[in-house]
């Protein structure tokens, strides 16, 4: 049967987001972005291994918290460095590789799925990917403008990011190449990259606003009622209305004193 492997790099510094500690370790909701992440990509159903590049000095606590079903390897100076060593150390009958970054910690696991699946039916390479809400323009090493493409056709990369594992290979054996993910890598070797759609929760935590965000976003999961209780009071309303619900009670509280 077809193995899944899920590689985690995780060994970047963080500097954007700050603090002082590497941002897999970075702590949300009281659990590190790392934890996080490893436990969406276990909670997929179609993941059978995962594999972690942590920063050098942090991977017996990285295997410490994620325990020994997790592979912890020593990442490297860049992110691809990273990716190569983790996925060195796949076990080999491993044939599908989905390289998902640490930083991206609530992404849900129907994503990482959806991902796998899309690579398991035959796509040697396969990207989520979202609407651009920006408009986006190209400009000129001095800063004027070039170019603005057309938005509708613009689209935002998320991770996972799911190979053929040959694929991934041949691309990481290649020198040289200036390109930002992985995908950009197995383009560059002609082959067709296919797409399938992301979600507003697989964003990368850069920022320490990102942070914020995550924080809200895990507060409001941990709050909304996953089913309807009858007999408690008001009815409660199916997991992901009951923000609304609020809304509508405060802007009803707002009327009655206007
Ligand atoms: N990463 C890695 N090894 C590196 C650099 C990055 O494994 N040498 C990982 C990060 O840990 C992160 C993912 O790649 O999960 C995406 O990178 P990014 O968001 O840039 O994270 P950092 O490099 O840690 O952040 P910064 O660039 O702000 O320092
Ligand atoms: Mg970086």
């Amino acid at each position: 049967m077809t193995r899944v492997v899920a590689i985690v790099p995780a060994a970047g510094k963080g500097l954007r987001l700050g603090g002082g500690v590497p941002k897999a370790l970075r702590l949300l909701g009281g659990r590190p972005l790392l934890v996080h992440a490893v436990e969406a990509l276990r909670r997929a159903t179609l993941v059978d291994d995962i594999v972690v590049a942590a920063p050098a000095a942090e991977v017996a606590l990285a295997a410490e918290l994620l325990g020994p079903s997790v592979r912890v390897v020593e990442g490297g100076a860049e992110r691809v460095d990273s990716c190569r060593l983790a996925l060195e150390a796949a076990p080999a009958a491993v044939d599908v590789v989905l390289v998902h970054d640490a930083a991206r910690a609530l992404t849900p696991s129907a994503l990482i799925d959806a991902v796998a699946a899309a690579v398991l039916a035959g796509a040697p390479a396969v990207i989520p990917v979202v609407a651009v809400t920006d408009t986006v323009r190209e400009v000129d090493p001095t800063g004027r403008v070039v170019r603005t493409p057309d938005r509708s056709l613009l689209r935002a990369v998320q991770t996972p990011q799911g190979f053929h594992r040959d694929v991934l290979a041949r691309a990481y054996a290649l020198e040289g190449l200036l390109v930002t993910d992985d995908a950009g890598m197995v383009e560059a070797l002609g082959v067709e990259v296919t797409t399938v759609p992301g979600h507003g929760d697989a964003f990368k935590v850069t920022t320490p606003a990102d942070l914020i965000l995550a924080e809200a976003l895990l507060a409001a999961r941990n709050a909304a009622p996953t089913r309807a209780s009858p007999g408690t009071g008001p009815p409660r309303l199916e997991k992901g209305s009951d923000v609304v619900f609020e809304e509508g009670k405060l802007f009803q509280e707002g009327n009655a004193r206007g």
